[in-house]
């Protein structure tokens, strides 16, 4: 049997939302990660430095092991500078997450007018203060299929431009083009999630819509799936893990106006395992999952460790997470999966 042991992965980009889900997600990703970034988008967003340590301390109930959580503030037209380098400083929040308008689950408070963030961009930048992008143009003229090009286009070029010392994450991409201006410019990564790699649109689309694929960025064409694991493989350290796992309700997933995540915390680790194993790559395994994040956020890698083996029959996925009344369908791509965190 094939054993393999990695420093503990670290997860930079996940939704634990409040309440009843924060209590079922937050404990699946304290199992496996070491450290994670979580986002702002709940109802209301976290816009402020009050509000990002009162999230904290409702997340920090629920971790039993040893995950760090670093928080984001959410981008507003409004965002309060003085307020944003007060948290930042304190260490309260530890970057910015930008939306653009509408772009998807609980983005209403986004940006539409790019030259209202200038200012704080320009604060972020001096600073040394990390934004992270969901990289869409939400221009209804534009195609579903390529917000992401057109955003690149119109709008992250503009953001690089100005501020060519800013610490950009183009967060959970899906295309070519995310690959190659990444490749290209300094001081911008991407992250990546593992539906993004393991399934495409035809998963999505073909023999019957499946809902719970249905994630922001959408699913792309297999050639830019193709593309993104050939560079999550390369062991380019501009690329790393970021799961966006983001739970829903089953019920709102299933649902003739469906929402928009994919939950995959669980077996996000032996889903990648085995997609870097069908491409001869374990060896760059770790620097995917557990060393480039931590490199470009200039956090300490983790001391733990974590064992995977590979078995001689497919593992099995547990299909749902379930508290009270509140299910969570769980990711599982289409191939199968032979290896194990033990
Ligand atoms: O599919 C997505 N779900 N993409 C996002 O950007 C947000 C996330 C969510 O919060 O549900
Ligand atoms: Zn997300």
């Amino acid at each position: 049997m094939k054993k393999i042991t990695i420093i503990q992965p670290d997860d930079w980009h996940v939704h634990f939302r409040d309440e009843e889900m924060l209590k079922l997600v937050v404990p699946e990703t304290d199992k496996i990660f070491g450290k994670c970034i979580v986002m702002p988008n709940l109802v209301p967003p976290i816009t402020n430095n009050s509000m990002a340590i009162e999230y904290q301390k409702r997340i920090k109930k629920y971790v039993k092991k040893s995950l760090k959580t670093y928080l984001t503030i959410y981008l507003t037209e409004n965002t309060d500078e003085d307020n944003l380098l007060t948290a930042f400083k304190e260490k309260n929040v530890f970057a910015v997450k930008l939306y653009p308008l509408g772009a998807t689950t609980n983005s209403n408070f986004g940006i539409k007018n790019l030259e209202s963030i200038m200012s704080v961009l320009s604060t972020m930048e001096t600073n040394d203060i990390p934004l992270l992008i969901h990289g869409e143009d939400t221009d209804p003229k534009i195609d579903i299929f390529d917000r992401e090009k057109y955003f690149i286009d119109r709008t992250l070029s503009k953001i690089v431009d100005r501020f060519p010392s800013l610490r950009i994450t183009l967060e959970h991409i899906t295309t070519f083009d995310a690959i190659d201006y990444i490749k290209l410019n300094k001081n911008i990564v991407g992250s990546i999630t593992p539906h993004h790699l393991a399934s495409n649109r035809n998963d999505m689309l073909v023999g019957g819509i499946k809902p719970h694929l249905y994630c922001l960025p959408i699913l792309k064409r297999k050639t830019h799936q193709e593309e993104l694991i050939k560079v999550a493989v390369s062991g380019n350290e501009k690329f790393f893990l970021g799961t966006d796992s983001a739970p829903h309700e089953i019920a709102l997933k299933e649902n003739h106006c469906g929402c928009a995540g994919v939950f995959n915390t669980p077996y996000t680790i032996q889903i990648l395992a085995q997609i870097f194993e069908n491409n001869n790559a374990l060896n760059n395994f770790e620097k995917f999952v557990s060393i480039h994040g931590s490199k470009h956020y200039k956090l300490p890698i983790n001391k733990n460790k974590i064992n995977l083996i590979k078995k001689d029959i497919p593992i099995k996925f547990v299909n749902k997470l379930k508290i009270n009344d509140t299910e969570i369908k769980i990711y599982k791509p289409s191939f199968d999966v032979f290896w194990d965190i033990i």
